[in-house]
């Protein structure tokens, strides 16, 4: 039913955004999206050097977002997906930036849409730990907790995200001092090692 181009107030309207539900591809008008390549995540991965001289084109991830309000609004809520390519520098799995939010005491959920992961959390003593991520599996990050995620598997990874739209990105502490824990592949295998490697 596509009543939307009418003009009367009681029309019955179809929705702003839908999402394909195999996928949880959003569409619909003011869905942005931003992707990340090799060549923006310097300094992130424990082996920069393997970094370097990697495919700075290659896509590490996407992430799509609805953002109805303007960031920063409180009470509203936003809505996106993230997809993490397989991959790997050296031995350390593909992974977002990671960030804690601006805001303290804004949570996030995270779910599992396609492919396996690991939700890498760290809390405000710097102590790490992991959570294994798969289609269904479902994430309450508490709003003091830095979150990343990371791509164990060979095919892309996509998990779904609901946020505060005052909830913001902080960076600077994870691009000064990491996560105190990363994913690596050991004998096969994802591990959670502790320390710069
Ligand atoms: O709001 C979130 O936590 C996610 O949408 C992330 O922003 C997304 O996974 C990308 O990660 P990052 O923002 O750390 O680059
Ligand atoms: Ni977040």
């Amino acid at each position: 039913m596509n009543t939307s181009q009418t003009s009367s107030p009681l029309a019955v309207r179809d929705p702003a955004l839908t999402v394909q539900l195999e996928s949880w591809k959003l569409m619909g008008e003011g869905v942005t999206l931003s992707e990340k390549k090799l060549k923006d995540m310097n300094g992130l991965f424990a082996d920069e050097e393997a970094r370097r001289l990697m495919d700075p084109e290659a896509n590490v991830y996407k992430v799509q977002s609805y953002m109805p309000v303007a960031e920063g609004t409180p009470g509203g809520l936003f809505f996106g997906n993230t997809t993490v390519q397989p991959g790997k520098v050296r031995d350390e799995y593909f992974m977002t930036r990671g960030h804690i939010h601006s805001k303290a005491r804004t949570a996030e959920y995270y779910w599992g849409i396609k492919g396996e992961g690991v939700l890498i959390l760290m809390d405000v003593n710097r102590v790490t730990w992991a959570e294994r991520v798969f289609p269904g599996s479902l994430h309450y990050i508490a709003g003091d907790v830095a979150h990343r995620l990371a791509n164990s598997g060979l095919v892309p990874f996509t998990i779904g995200a609901c946020w505060y739209s005052d909830a913001g990105h902080n960076y600077d502490e994870i691009e000064r001092n990491g996560f105190s824990a990363r994913l690596v592949e050991v004998g096969g295998v994802p591990k959670l090692v502790e320390g710069k490697l």
